[in-house]
């Protein structure tokens, strides 16, 4: 039996969490089984992250298909994951791409004809024009007064929606709430840039929210959109564009339809509403594998050495680790995993594993032993990189259980 642990320091949260998993409460381990099916038996180098496309694909149609069934269209946040597999399958089955900067929009498909590319960028832009070079509609979001006022300056004929904090939406209450971001307007910037003539000779056609918390609730977009609701009455006309950004993955799947719902009530037709999720669409889809490359200790304090590196490999990921486990487990030891760079923070966390009689052994965890890790972001992907003599990890994409040549 395989169990999938997640990092405690703390030894009683630990035991309660594998209590849980030992006796099947709880949810099941959440990793696609066709990375199983692909890994059993099989050399390959290592570091290495792999992704099926298949699971991926599908949550890519069923959350375009919940938020068309509000007509909201879906798009891809490609800083996400901006590799050629991924944008493959958007292209097939999203409205198109959320963008931040020119490289980002010349990774796309060459023929963007009936999609919609949004453009939030933290930096200006000189020549809007290339970003609808390939036959897409696009919206600018706008991030800042000196942003809003150069975009003006350049008298482009695309739609802008002014990028607000998400912050200022939400009461101190909600566990998302964050009080202040370096993006966005706040409510004093609003009210500047809204007095100045140039912004009202050609306002802007609505809002833009990504508040990019890991704990976002339903109730946090629930606070969201009705705050961008309020907000409205700012405009001289109703909004025709509403974007609510990204961040979705901690929502449960059941809630996304009452809060498109939601959205479409407050914002009606003919307004355009579009989400930009990234992280969502690889939520389960990836395992990291590496080896055990060095230990110390012994079963009271076991340390291990991955070939994996937090840094480099595994950047905005929470991996949690897969053991074996026999039952029943008649010991538990927290054993400490150390990323493989030389950087003393380089740290995979602790993790309360249960044994037998020999802990290195029964959790496979010996020198040169596969280690797999699960909850991987496919941002880990984007940031895949080297340091320190390490090269990044080799980037695996399966479909149809099949691997696709290996990348990086
Ligand atoms: C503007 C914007 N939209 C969307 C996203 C995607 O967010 P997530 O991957 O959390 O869904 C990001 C991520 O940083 C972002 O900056």
């Amino acid at each position: 039996m395989l169990i999938e642990v997640k990092p405690s320091s703390d030894y009683k949260a630990g035991l309660a969490q594998l209590t849980d998993q030992l006796k099947g409460r709880g949810p099941a381990i959440d990793v696609a089984p066709a990375l199983f099916s692909w890994l059993k038996g099989r050399e390959l180098s290592t570091p290495a992250l792999v992704f099926d496309l298949d699971t991926i694909t599908a949550r890519m149609q069923a959350l375009a298909q919940t938020a068309a069934n509000q007509n909201i269209a879906c798009l891809l946040a490609v800083k996400s994951c901006p590799r050629e597999p991924l944008l493959t399958i958007a292209q097939q089955h999203l409205a198109g791409f959320d963008v931040s900067n020119l490289a980002e929009y010349q990774a796309l498909p060459a023929d963007l004809s009936g999609k919609t590319v949004s453009l939030t960028s933290p930096q200006l832009t000189k020549d809007y024009y290339l970003f609808a070079a390939r036959g897409n509609r696009l919206v600018v979001t706008v991030d800042s007064i000196a942003q809003c006022v150069n975009y003006l300056q350049q008298g482009a004929p695309f739609p802008y929606v002014l990028r607000i904090q998400g912050g200022q939406l939400l009461p101190t209450s909600d566990a998302a709430y964050t009080n202040c971001s370096r993006f966005g307007f706040t409510a004093p910037m609003l009210e500047q840039l809204l007095q100045r003539p140039d912004v009202q000779a050609q306002p802007p056609c609505g809002w833009h929210v990504h508040h990019g918390s890991e704990i976002n609730s339903a109730a946090t977009y629930q606070f969201l959109i009705a705050g961008l609701a309020k907000l409205g009455a700012q405009l001289p006309e109703p909004p025709a564009i509403i974007n609510l950004g990204g961040g979705w993955h901690s929502v449960e799947k059941q809630q996304l339809n009452d809060l498109f719902a939601f959205a479409r009530k407050v914002f009606p037709e003919p307004c355009s509403v579009f989400i930009e999720p990234g992280q969502w669409f690889g939520k389960g889809a990836g395992l990291a594998v590496g080896e055990v490359v060095n230990k110390s200790g012994g079963d009271d304090n076991l340390g291990c050495v991955l070939n994996l590196s937090m840094d480099c490999h595994l950047r905005w990921s929470s991996p949690r680790l897969l053991v074996p486990v026999q039952l029943p487990a008649l010991k538990f030891a927290k054993v400490y995993l150390g990323g493989a760079s030389c950087y003393e923070a380089d740290s995979l966390g602790r993790f309360m594993l249960p044994y037998r009689q020999d802990l290195a052994h029964d959790t496979s965890l010996g020198l040169g032993c596969r280690v797999l890790l699960s909850n991987i972001s496919l941002y880990s992907l984007a940031w895949n990189q080297g340091f320190n003599g390490i090269a990044p990890a080799t980037e695996y994409w399966l479909r149809n259980g099949l691997a696709l040549e290996p990348t990086a």
